[in-house]
């Protein structure tokens, strides 16, 4: 049988940076609220004619080559986005296999809002064991500045742009593969977080829809405390069936959304701080991206080595959630 090892990673984060005390300027907010509740100070935007496709491209590189992997070797791409270069069509995924010059690949994008990585990880790994694909590259890409509305401080604050990828290849080392990974949703919290403009559900007729908005509408509170009841059960749940507890695990890269829902989900697991990945200061919740570009992060900075174990979970939109029990499987 077939195994899947996570082989590389890879990030881009845009060169603009919009700073708390900027945002202070725009909507009624301080660098102090956005501080104290969130845990951000600053966050990536991309550039007007830089498009989710374009992050998406910049990480992939550096997955692709980090991964040894030859370009053609690549069978397919998923793309985690909620913020899609068009939405409908053509996929995200398939814009990145024309700009990285891939033909003959399996391309398409998926939609589970922040939860995005860890189910296109899902989706590559049974591709892999399953014996379909040999080398996936998933890309976590938003440009959430593109959906959100900066009159509403409720949002504006949380969002930020950027891209993650990694390459998952098929291996026949056990030691080398993916663990364990666990999605979710419930669609009864629906109304939570969504963008009710813009799809066939819309009313195409009605102002606020002519105003052209598919911006993101949160009902924030409500969301914070599903999203650390439901965290907590899932990594819980995701240790114990697997005969694991915090201590073996390296590396907690949890979603970016705010530093008191990590802190909770990290206290419930006895994490100690240098196992809890944290970059929600620089970067925001950039939604399916913040996962990949956080491990991103430990990589370049030489702090995630071959063979160590990390856990990864999420919580979007949807609403969705999901966990990974993930061993970093650089090919050796
Ligand atoms: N600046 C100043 N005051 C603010 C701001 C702001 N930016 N935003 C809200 N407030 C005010 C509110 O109006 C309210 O005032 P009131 O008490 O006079 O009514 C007060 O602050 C408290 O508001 P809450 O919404 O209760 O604040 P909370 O502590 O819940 O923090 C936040 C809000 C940061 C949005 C938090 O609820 C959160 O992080 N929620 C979860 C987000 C999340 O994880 N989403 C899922 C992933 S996102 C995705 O899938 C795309």
């Amino acid at each position: 049988m077939a195994y899947a090892a996570f082989r590389s990673i890879g990030a881009y984060a845009p060169e603009k940076i919009l700073t708390n005390e900027e945002l202070s300027h725009m909507v009624d907010t301080t660098d102090e609220w956005i501080t104290k509740r969130t845990g951000i100070k600053e966050r990536h935007i991309a550039s007007e004619d830089e498009f989710t496709s374009d992050l998406g491209v910049k990480a992939a590189q550096k997955a692709i080559e980090r991964s040894g992997i030859a370009l053609e070797d690549i069978d397919m791409i998923i793309t985690a986005t909620i913020s899609p270069d068009y939405f409908c069509m053509p996929s995200t995924a398939t814009i990145i296999s024309a700009k990285l010059g891939l033909k003959n690949v399996t391309a398409f994008d998926i939609s589970a809002a922040c939860t995005g990585f860890v189910y296109i990880l899902s989706i590559a790994k049974a591709f892999i064991e399953s014996g379909m694909k040999k080398n996936v590259l998933i890309i976590g890409a938003e440009k959430l500045s593109s959906i959100t509305d900066y009159t509403d401080r409720g949002t504006c604050i949380l969002f930020g742009d950027g891209a993650g990828a990694a390459m998952i290849c098929a291996t026949d080392d056990k030691n080398e593969a993916i663990i364990d990974i666990h999605t979710g949703a419930d669609g009864e919290y629906a109304d939570l977080l969504m963008t009710p403009n813009g799809g066939s559900g819309s009313a195409h007729d009605s102002l606020e829809a002519e105003a052209g908005s598919c911006f993101m509408q949160m009902k924030g509170n409500e969301t914070f405390k599903v999203a650390v009841r439901t965290l907590t059960k899932d990594v819980k749940e995701i240790l114990a069936d697997n005969d694991l507890t915090g201590e073996d695990i390296v590396h907690f890269v949890p979603h970016q959304a705010n530093l008191r829902i990590i802190k909770a989900v990290g206290d419930a697991l006895k994490m100690k701080e240098g196992q809890v990945v944290l970059t929600v200061a620089k970067y925001g919740n950039t939604s399916g991206a913040s996962i990949p570009m956080a491990i991103n992060d430990i990589y370049e900075a030489g702090e995630l080595k071959a063979g160590e174990l990390m856990l990864l979970d999420a919580f979007g939109g949807g609403l969705t959630w999901g966990s990974a029990l993930v061993p970093f499987s650089p090919k050796s």
